[in-house]
């Protein structure tokens, strides 16, 4: 029990709600784990930190448990939730034999950001898997997430841990409310390494497709299997019917605000461009580079940071600001495509509902 724990005075009792915080943005602490662990093992539902976004988890083989999840989040059932692994051995289990280029993926990517689409075997329940024969399986490399999942001694179901449609959680402190009392554990490990979600693959004759992009880059899977396929739809809009990944056709990421996505190669342009939206919108917000917020004819500035790191890392967060401004619009820098920029831009086009201006 928690009460006979020494790290009781890290568990948050304030809320005498369901859901204990538990803190572990200074010091790991392995016996809170086990619990948080067994928990999950016993069927209830957890949020907690991997290396992407936070997770909110449950039990991958228990269809009750799963359930809460979409409970929770409000999540359309024929959206396919990711099983997380914490060791290579787990996948015999849960899936098909890989075949020789997916056995090189999970070879080079695993553990980290990246999920692969592989086929299911019949102990993953259909919940998971909205009806499809093939499962998403991941392995983080968060050790938190890692030693849950061992402790557990289970895979765990786990989608971004938001509402259905809000940005996916990096900090704990922008989604404690919106899961109060709906988990029995929240674990923070403060913000998210990467802040954007895994990359999806899936192999098709041979050819990994990147069905949702992240940290591993088209450029790095590339280097190790010599062909990729980056998906049609991650930077155009969905026809309901054929996409891949169903998670791609739904509305996501967007604010109540209306955004609109502005880039240019040229960084003049770029200024230019977006002071004459400013000019013709007056009451506006703007997403922009650490490097850019002082040209902007606006005080209404939020800071996303420089690199393509530190914009990847924060623009969950800064997208949860936005409505809190009450402008009409909502001017955002875009970045390159390449690297981690194609996974900024595929989740930005989605906040501005495709609404785009590259000049
Ligand atoms: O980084 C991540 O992947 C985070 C952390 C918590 O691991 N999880 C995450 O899960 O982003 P979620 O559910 O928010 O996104 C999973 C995406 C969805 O777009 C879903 O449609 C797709 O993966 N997906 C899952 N299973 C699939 C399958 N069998 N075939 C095609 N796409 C699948
Ligand atoms: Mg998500």
């Amino acid at each position: 029990m928690i009460e006979q724990n020494e790290s009781y005075n890290r568990l948050d009792k304030r809320n005498h709600m369901k859901s204990i915080y538990i803190n572990l943005k200074e010091e790991k602490n392995d016996a809170v784990l086990k619990q948080v662990g067994e928990s999950v093992r016993k069927g209830e539902i957890i949020l907690f930190p991997t290396e992407t976004v936070y997770g909110i988890g449950a039990n991958a083989l228990d269809k009750n448990a799963v359930k809460k999840i979409y409970m929770a989040k409000g999540r359309q059932p024929d959206n396919p939730l990711i099983v997380h692994i914490s060791d290579t051995r787990m996948l015999k289990e849960l899936v098909e034999e890989p075949n020789e280029t997916e056995q090189k993926l999970i070879d080079s990517f695993f553990p980290g950001p990246f999920t692969i689409i592989l086929k299911r075997k019949k102990i993953i329940p259909n919940i998971i898997t909205g009806g499809l024969d093939t499962v998403g399986i991941r392995m983080p490399s968060n050790l938190i997430a890692q030693k849950i999942i061992k402790y557990a001694g289970v895979p765990i179901a786990a989608p971004s841990a938001n509402l259905s449609g809000k940005p996916s959680g990096t900090l704990l402190a922008d989604i404690r409310e919106e899961f109060e009392g709906k988990v029995s554990y929240m674990v923070d490990e403060g913000l998210a390494e990467i802040g954007v979600e895994s990359t999806v693959v899936r192999v098709i004759n041979q050819i990994p497709h990147i069905l949702r992009p992240g940290k591993i880059t088209a450029e790095q899977i590339k280097e190790k299997i010599g062909k990729v396929v980056i998906d049609e739809h991650i930077l155009k809009k969905c026809d309901t019917e054929e996409v891949r990944s169903p998670g791609m056709k739904y509305r996501h990421y967007a604010p109540k605000t209306k955004c609109i996505l502005v880039y240019s190669q040229n960084e003049q342009n770029l200024i230019e461009q977006i002071n004459e939206l400013i000019a013709k919108y007056k009451n506006v917000l703007v997403l922009g580079r650490t490097e850019h917020i002082q040209n902007y004819h606006t005080k209404n500035c939020i800071d996303i940071g420089n690199t393509k790191e530190e914009i990847s890392k924060k623009i969950f967060t800064s997208l949860r600001k936005v409505d809190n401004f009450h402008v009409d619009l909502v001017i955002i820098e875009g970045v390159d495509k390449s690297g981690i920029g194609l996974a900024i831009m595929n989740r930005l086009i989605r906040a501005c509902e495709y609404q785009y201006i590259e000049c």
